[in-house]
């Protein structure tokens, strides 16, 4: 059959990409041709082990007669996986944790989230930050930043007011160093929620992504989210780490939490979380535990087989030092590249990477960042190389291969790299030669 005439208008990523895939293994997906292409995109990083893991597919494998749905009754397979997850989430008292499954998205839990820390404070004022995705359901939307995904579909409207979030590559002038920009920020935030004329009240929620993904992986300094913690401890507002994407390893710690050295009231966590299979929930503290039966409901939260491959998936991550290798792996790309971003000052701008969370930023000062940056895509693709864009413009290339990555897979994907640029340089030589 060739096309794929039902397409849903609002597909994406096969636009970008429009092979048709037909099975995978570790680091590659392959075509329906057997072309190996190597994916540095991960399900936008829920692969943390790569494709089709061993210790994934024996867990799944060993799971006789599962329960395909047992709405929340409890299962032995919860329990284990509870278990195995409770030692590593950021919270300083392991027994006095909480684990609420929500729906299988990641949106649900922020969904969840959103709606206990209304509960808990009464105020269903939200703050969220320039440049948060947190998911497409209306709740997640109303505090996600970006213009456009919100005119596309935003019906509801919400409490929610949005506030600076330290990012000194396109900050204004005076603005753009890392200390500047969390001054300007922490300032800016105080006044929101001091002046009695700022037009919004004291928020029930701080809802923050501690390292931002789809914004264009941003790295909050760590100044700014320890005064967060404090501010939302001064204004007794809720402090909600969205954890969906950079957490789980990614980072190069178990949770950015770890990393800033700071605790949230609510944590949400999803996309890696079910070892490939649908899985979302929030952690919070017995404090935070304000629900009563019946709540927060819906039909598939934490399936078995999400439950057992999530288990799977931490166990290996923990036995594999695979957080150390997300480290080890990570420092290295994002050292060779800011070495490029050096040769090709032209047209690159910044690197920015924790762990396997790394931009590439296009320059600012190129007529169309993003359209460079899509050409790069496009020549990665070239090379079967498989990588996302995000950011302001989707001027940011973003890289985000499993934690399982070698030194070897990262040399290949560096030299692709470095090719593309060089391509990509010499075309816009001979474009700027002929039209001057
Ligand atoms: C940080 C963050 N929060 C929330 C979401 C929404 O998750 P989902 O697409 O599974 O609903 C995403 C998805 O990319 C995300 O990156």
């Amino acid at each position: 059959m060739s096309g794929f005439p039902w397409e849903s208008g609002a597909r994406s990523y096969s636009k970008a990409v429009p092979h048709v895939f037909k099975s995978a293994e570790s680091f590659f997906m392959y075509d329906e041709d057997g072309t190996p292409y190597l994916d540095f995109l991960c399900g936008a990083g829920t692969l943390l082990l790569g494709h089709n893991h061993p210790a994934i597919q024996a867990a799944i494998a060993g799971v006789a007669n599962p329960l395909m749905n047992h709405l929340d009754l409890r299962t032995s397979s919860e329990s284990d996986f509870v278990q195995t997850l409770l030692p590593r989430l950021p919270f300083k008292d392991k027994s006095d944790i909480r684990v609420h499954f929500c729906g299988p998205t990641g949106g649900d839990s922020i969904e969840a989230a959103l709606k206990l820390a209304a509960i808990k404070t009464g105020r269903k004022g939200i703050f969220a930050f320039h440049g948060g995705y947190h998911g497409m359901s209306q709740g997640a939307l109303s505090v996600t930043s970006n213009n456009s995904l919100r005119a596309a579909g935003l019906n509801v409207t919400r409490d929610v007011t949005f506030v600076p979030y330290p990012y000194p590559y396109r900050f204004p002038e005076g603005f753009q160093t890392e200390e500047s920009a969390t001054d300007f920020c922490l300032a800016q935030l105080r006044l929101m929620l001091e002046d009695d004329h700022s037009g919004t009240g004291v928020p029930g929620a701080m809802l923050i992504e501690p390292i931002q993904g789809e914004g264009g992986t941003v790295i909050a300094p760590k100044r700014f989210i320890q005064e967060l913690r404090k501010i939302c401890d001064e204004f007794g507002i809720v402090l909600i780490f969205d954890e969906i994407q950079a957490g789980l390893g990614r980072c190069g710690h178990w949770f950015c939490a770890d990393f800033y050295d700071v605790q949230p009231d609510i944590i949400a966590i999803s996309k890696g979380i079910g070892g490939g299979f649908p899985m979302a929930l929030i952690a919070f503290t017995s404090a935070m535990n304000c629900w009563t039966p019946g709540t927060h409901i819906g039909t598939f939260r934490g399936q078995q087989y999400a439950m057992t491959a999530g288990q799977a998936l931490l166990e290996t991550i923990a036995k594999d030092k695979l957080v150390e290798n997300a480290a080890v792996q990570g420092e290295y790309l994002s050292e060779q590249l800011r070495g490029l971003c050096q040769n090709y000052s032209d047209i690159l701008g910044e690197v920015r990477g924790k762990g396997l969370y790394i931009g590439v930023e296009v320059s600012k000062h190129l007529p169309d960042p993003g359209a460079a940056a899509m050409d790069m895509k496009r020549g990665m693709l070239e090379h079967q190389i498989i990588i996302e864009r995000g950011g302001r413009q989707g001027s940011v290339l973003r890289v985000l291969p499993p934690l399982t990555i070698t030194r070897e897979i990262c040399d290949r994907f560096l030299n692709s790299f470095s090719d593309v640029l060089t391509s990509y340089s010499s075309q816009q030589g001979v474009k700027k030669y002929v039209s001057g």
